[in-house]
């Protein structure tokens, strides 16, 4: 990719041969050129991925009279750096013992340099200069190199998040770009700005070796019972050749752990009604994650509350076991509370057993209710054969 600039005008070198011609001329029009030459003067940019060939073209019209072609690096602040030649006449390409380009370059006949396997490093600026009995051209080209970042991961993750506590939820890397980019981080979607409840920390490394940037960014976190489903994912923005680009992490959820605040008292029953004989089964919960396992229930006649599970069984209960039923936190610091009633049937018949009368003589029988409800007495006689 390559894009000319305006730039081209400024520029103070000599485009046309200098009249008349001499040697004296041709070094002074090298001096010339070096000291116009100036960094950040570039004509032409290529920008180049990573990993792949850095295409150079000349972008010099060949002269008929071209002795050589040379291509060179300059730095800042520093001497340039012949590396490839090629002679008009002999056609022959020489390179240059320098130790980063060894191997790496093709000087093309129309002086096209390709540089093979672009590094972080190859990022200077290119000079072509054609070279005549009696002039030097040179045509610079900066060459820009581009590492696309991995996908950004979460990291280090919480395992649980608390309300009303500012914890490191986790940490965001995206690893061995260029240039570096910028993380940024997203609840359901949207864009997390640093607050109190948000403690962003972002951090860069520099692999030495290869020049690439790693950008790590750590969230602390103070979530709210809301968040528990939401989810929390990271971009890397990055400059890629043609412009700006963004890779998103998959999607993280937390646990949110939050106090409970409420506990409630339940009656388990088959029926909806309790009697005696009957089983009941006492459920206490919190509305705390995690919910509360251990609870105290207060029972009737018991001096000490029992400390159980969310269920305690009441077996075979009798009517005493009337009463309020309370349970707690183990901490007592929450409770509830339910009535329970425990209903019964005391029947009894008097004359009970076996009575002998005459037929047609009276026979006064009545039935005592003792009862915890108001029971209606139906009377069921059994009809026996006379013998
Ligand atoms: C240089 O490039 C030319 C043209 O692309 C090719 O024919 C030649 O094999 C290359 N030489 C090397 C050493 O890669
Ligand atoms: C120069 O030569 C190379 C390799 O032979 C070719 O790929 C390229 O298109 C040429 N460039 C120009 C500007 O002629
Ligand atoms: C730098 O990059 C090279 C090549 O990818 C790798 O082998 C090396 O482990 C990296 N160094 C560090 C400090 O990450
Ligand atoms: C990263 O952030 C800085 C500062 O906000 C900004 O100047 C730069 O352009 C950003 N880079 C990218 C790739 O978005
Ligand atoms: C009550 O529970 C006991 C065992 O705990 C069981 O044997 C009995 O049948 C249960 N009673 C009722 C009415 O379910
Ligand atoms: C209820 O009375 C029975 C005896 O009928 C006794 O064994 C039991 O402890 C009493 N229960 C309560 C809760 O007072
Ligand atoms: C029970 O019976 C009495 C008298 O007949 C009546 O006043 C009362 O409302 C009844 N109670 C229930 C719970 O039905």
């Amino acid at each position: 990719m390559e894009t000319p600039s305006a730039a081209a005008a400024a520029c103070c070198c000599p485009r046309r041969p200098l009249q008349p011609p001499s040697r004296l001329l041709l070094l002074l029009s090298l001096l010339l050129s070096a000291l116009c030459l100036r960094p950040g003067l570039g004509l032409y940019t290529v920008n180049t991925v990573y990993g792949d060939a850095i295409i150079l073209p000349c972008h010099l019209e060949v002269p008929n009279d071209l002795r050589f072609g040379k291509w060179k690096y300059e730095m800042a602040n520093k001497a340039s750096e012949f590396i490839a030649f090629r002679s008009a006449t002999k056609k022959t390409v020489q390179y240059d013992d320098v130790l980063e380009y060894k191997d790496r370059l093709n000087l093309s006949e129309n002086y096209t340099l390709s540089i093979s396997n672009a590094r972080i490093s190859d990022e200077k600026r290119f000079v072509c200069m054609l070279v005549t009995e009696d002039n030097v051209f040179e045509q610079p080209t900066i060459v820009k190199v581009f590492k696309q970042p991995s996908q950004p991961e979460i990291i280090s993750r919480a395992t649980f998040l608390e309300t009303e506590q500012l914890k490191t939820l986790g940490e965001c890397i995206s690893q061995d770009g260029y240039p570096k980019g910028n993380l940024t981080w997203f609840k359901n979607g949207v864009v997390l700005q640093p607050t109190e409840e948000a403690v962003i920390n972002e951090q860069t490394k520099v692999n030495q070796t290869t020049g690439l940037y790693t950008v790590i960014s750590s969230l602390e976190y103070k979530p709210t019972k809301d968040d528990t489903n939401a989810q929390f994912t990271c971009s890397v923005t990055y400059f890629g050749p043609t412009g700006q680009e963004t890779i998103r992490s998959e999607s993280v959820a937390f646990d949110i752990h939050y106090p409970t605040e409420k506990v409630k008292i339940q009656v388990l029953t088959e029926r909806n009604t309790i009697k005696e004989g009957d089983n009941i089964t006492l459920k206490c919960s919190g509305n705390g994650n995690p919910p509360p396992q251990e609870f105290f229930f207060y029972i009737p006649g018991e001096p000490d509350p029992i400390r159980s599970s969310s269920l305690y069984v009441l077996t075979d209960v009798r009517r005493n076991a009337t009463g309020e039923y309370r349970c707690s936190l183990t901490d007592e610091s929450l409770m509830d509370s339910t009535i329970i009633t425990v209903h019964y049937l005391d029947l009894s018949l008097t004359p009970s057993g076996e009575v002998i009368k005459q037929i047609g003589e009276a026979l006064p029988v009545s039935c005592t209710i003792s009862s915890s409800r108001n029971a209606t007495v139906f009377w069921l006689k059994e009809e026996q054969t006379e013998h």
